[in-house]
């Protein structure tokens, strides 16, 4: 498979990029990351993750203005130079290789990483019937709007869904507010009403959660960011996750009871069609 890796400024086969040990990513996840998505040779809201990545450099104070700059460039070239149309790519800047020490020294170079791999799996199957989720505190680190490879934390409540049969860990703040899915932005429908958390320092400004906003406002649906507590999503009407990889994703069932009738509702397949459409027409 043409699965290929750019690392500080060369290609090569995925199997063949390395980086140092002393990388501060591999060290202290001293790094962020994007996850890009291509549709029919086009790599979707590619503008919205190079802003996010720009973002989270600046909250974390790394600078990589020069690299961010030429990133849609590099992106694109590597899909091109990987031969898929239909790929998930992948951009990672650490602070750079230094000798161990927390304190971040002077005059570092940033280390980029970027991969492109095909999609191995696209959700059709989860995406028609809905999956099954599991609520639990959201024990991550406070700012969760920096898209960190920090993710040990996500890791273990996702581990800990699949262990508990669901494809999702849905997270809830120490006031049992809903913050988000372990990888995903979590959106409920009450009454006809799209409702979804709105953005804090403790949840991700997902692309897709924004892109179904305003696919939803155009569409004449009423939405709402929100706080939600544990008890309205319980009782909420549909419930689905939104991310680039799993897209719009049905969730029927909650710790063992179900959401709504327990079956996809017709806003989520609604803004499932609207959103297939999207990625496809999108303006380059
Ligand atoms: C914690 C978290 N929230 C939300 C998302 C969804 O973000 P996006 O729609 O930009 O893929 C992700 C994506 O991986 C994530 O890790």
């Amino acid at each position: 498979l043409p699965d290929i890796a750019w690392v500080n400024g060369r290609f090569s086969p995925l199997e063949q990029a390395y980086v140092s040990v002393q990388d501060r990513g591999f060290q202290f996840g001293d790094a962020v990351y994007e996850v890009l998505r291509a549709y029919d040779g086009r790599i979707f809201a590619v503008d919205r993750h190079v802003d996010r990545l720009r973002r989270s450099c600046r909250l974390i104070r790394l600078q990589a203005a020069r690299i961010i700059e030429c990133l849609s460039d590099l992106l694109a070239e590597a899909l091109h130079r990987s031969e898929y149309t239909d790929a998930i790519l992948y951009a990672q800047i650490t602070r750079g290789v230094a000798r161990r020490s927390h304190r971040i020294p002077a005059g570092l170079q940033p280390t980029c990483v970027l991969t492109v791999r095909s999609i191995e799996e696209t959700y059709k199957l989860e995406q028609a019937n809905g999956v099954t989720v599991i609520g639990l505190s959201d024990i991550r680190w406070a700012r969760g709007e920096i898209k960190s490879t920090n993710l040990l934390a996500s890791v273990l409540l996702k581990q800990r869904a699949a262990e508990e049969g669901a494809f999702e860990a849905v997270l809830f703040n120490g006031r049992d507010e809903l913050t988000e899915g372990a990888s995903t932005n979590v959106f409920i429908v009450t009454a006809g009403r799209l409702r979804t958390p709105a953005l804090s320092e403790r949840i991700l400004a997902g692309v897709t959660r924004q892109v179904l906003l305003e696919l939803a406002e155009k569409a004449g649906i009423p939405v709402s960011q929100e706080t939600i507590t544990c008890g309205e999503v319980v009782a909420a009407d549909e419930m689905f996750l939104a991310s680039t990889s799993i897209e719009v994703l049905p969730a029927v069932v909650m710790d063992g009871r179900p959401i709504g009738a327990g079956r996809p509702g017709p806003i989520t397949r609604h803004l499932q069609q609207l959103y297939q459409r999207a990625v496809r027409n999108w303006p380059s």
